[in-house]
């Protein structure tokens, strides 16, 4: 199997379909791709890590290509139990990233194994109260480290400002990962954001959410200097 693709290097605006309009889910993608966007992101929740059910491997299938066609990448974020059984699914479909949370497997090392034998980078992500150190043990092996910056579960929430502080230990340990963030991030929070040494910036509704998406997309990739 070929090997993991290159992640996009610099500041990056992931925006998260989420808070897109599902009956229109591929004009969306392409109107932020054509604004410039090279990171999809792809919130997957299970009804049980957290309360609601959202998308799944077919999500990923749907919109693979026209993201690959674009130069640009499909970024998983798995808010599910045990992600170990379901890593195959999402890296078939087109998955280019696949981040688990440290909260949802006793077997963090060999998940994070899992998804890089599966042709994908690999990350790992944490939720607003759990501390960065939960991050020590696993962090060499991870292509990108993400913080929650919201209690996953929901677009729309406000920014927990304690994060600002966690994204700045995270940046220290990274050596070469990528730093993302993601909740609550807008024009207004990017920017501090930015400054604790974030790489990638997830964006749900203050892009989707807004009458052009890549209008929105551009006001938060030039807030935070991405591309
Ligand atoms: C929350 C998801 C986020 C969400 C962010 O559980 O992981 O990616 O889409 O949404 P906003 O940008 O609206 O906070
Ligand atoms: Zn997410």
């Amino acid at each position: 199997m070929a090997g993991p693709v290159a992640v996009p290097g610099g500041r990056q605006v992931a925006p998260s379909i989420l808070s897109a309009d599902f009956a229109r889910l591929g004009e969306q993608v392409d109107e932020v791709l054509a604004a410039g966007a090279r990171v999809i992101h792809v919130d997957v929740m299970d009804g049980d890590f957290v309360p609601p059910i959202t998308i799944g491997p077919l999500i990923v299938d749907a919109i693979a290509e026209r993201v690959h066609d674009a130069g640009a990448v499909v970024d998983c974020h798995l808010m599910i139990e045990r992600p170990e059984a379901q890593v195959a699914e999402f890296a078939d479909a087109g998955a280019d990233s696949i981040t688990i949370h440290a909260e949802a497997t006793a077997h963090l090392n060999r998940v994070v194994d899992v998804i890089h034998e599966s042709g994908c980078n690999a990350g790992v992500a944490i939720n607003p109260g759990t501390p960065v150190g939960a991050l020590d043990a696993i962090a060499a092996d991870c292509d990108l480290l993400l913080c929650m910056s919201v209690n996953p579960g929901w677009g729309g929430q406000a920014f927990v400002a304690g994060s600002l502080g966690k994204l700045r230990a995270m940046a220290a340990m990274a050596d070469g990962a990528v730093v993302e963030v993601d909740g609550g991030i807008d024009p207004a929070t990017g920017p501090d954001a930015a400054a604790a040494g974030t790489d990638w910036f997830v964006a749900g509704s203050a892009i989707f959410g807004k009458a052009d998406p890549a209008v929105a997309y551009r006001e938060i990739a030039d807030a935070v200097g991405a591309g």
